[in-house]
């Protein structure tokens, strides 16, 4: 193909391509203002604001005991906010919403929002089959035979139809996370999140985790992904958030890594880098 501008411009537009997100954003579909969550006396979240886009996927990172999971937790009810508003879809679950906007409850929340943990969780009793297609029966009421069909095309979208026999003491610790994935896929969800998914996982398992992760990123599905796999942040991260001592203290676009001020963010970044 011919040149249509020069060499130099091409660079910039290629920097450009290369920091923005790879795909368009929809509207807000989680919009968090003044989050606060305290356990007893100490607030742990002291005031979190955070736009979550259709199709975006944010990472979030930071120092152990900076608020993530708990920031997390609260974005689908696993914690209750002690202040602050929480709309999902413009349904309000947090105490201190507008009036007039539509309140929901935890359950129907957690329809739209799956969500994965560091541990899998899988009952040990059960195959990889009976434990992705538990939810949807206990959760949607769905039918045996209907939630067997659904949990064996969520086992299919993370490579694993073939164990969808094993149970999990015959798996991997990666096959396991991959089926722990397809569980919050078969519920169907529209915003997924993940909490440090590979942190309890061997190295060389890592890989095959973050690549459905990527899979599903490439699919346009909405991911909030707390990680401290930075590299996989670089690649996947329209917004990156850098969280300390549960305040948001800076975030912004795949450039942040490289071009952060912020002493506490150098800090942190040089020290996982
Ligand atoms: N249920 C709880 N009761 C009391 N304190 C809690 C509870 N859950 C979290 N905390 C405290 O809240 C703070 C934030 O915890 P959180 O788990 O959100 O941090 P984190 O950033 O996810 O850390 P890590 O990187 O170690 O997972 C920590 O000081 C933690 O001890
Ligand atoms: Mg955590």
């Amino acid at each position: 193909m011919a040149l249509t501008r020069p060499i130099a411009d091409t660079t910039l537009v290629d920097q450009a391509l290369s920091t923005a997100p790879s795909h368009a954003l929809g509207d807000p579909v989680v919009v968090v203002e003044g989050l606060r969550k305290s356990f007893g006396a100490r607030e742990v979240l002291c005031g979190i604001d955070l736009c979550v886009r259709a199709g975006e996927h944010v990472v979030i990172f930071g120092p152990s005991g900076s608020g993530k999971s708990t920031l997390l937790r609260s974005i689908n009810l696993l914690e209750e906010p002690t202040h602050g508003s929480l709309k999902v879809f413009d349904v309000e679950y947090g105490p201190d919403g507008a009036s007039g906007v539509r309140r929901g409850n935890p359950l129907e929340l957690r329809r739209t929002v799956g969500m994965v943990f560091q541990q899998f969780n899988l009952f040990p009793h059960l195959t990889a089959l009976e434990n992705v297609a538990l939810p949807q029966r206990a959760v949607r009421r769905t039918k045996r035979a209907e939630a067997e069909e659904r949990a064996a095309l969520a086992l299919r979208r993370v490579g694993l139809l073939r164990h969808a026999a094993h149970y999990p003491n015959e798996l991997s610790g990666g096959q396991q996370q991959r089926v722990a994935i397809a569980r919050a896929l078969s519920l169907d969800p529209k915003i997924m999140l993940f909490d440090e998914p590979t942190s309890a996982l061997d190295a060389e398992l890592v890989g095959e985790v973050l690549e459905v992760m990527r899979e599903l990123a490439e699919a346009g599905m909405t991911m909030v992904v707390v990680t401290h796999e930075i590299g996989f942040a670089r690649e996947i991260g329209d917004l990156n958030v850098f969280m300390d001592q549960g305040v948001i203290v800076e975030s912004g676009d795949r450039t942040l890594f490289d071009s952060c001020t912020n002493p506490r963010l150098q800090k942190f970044v040089s020290a996982v880098l």
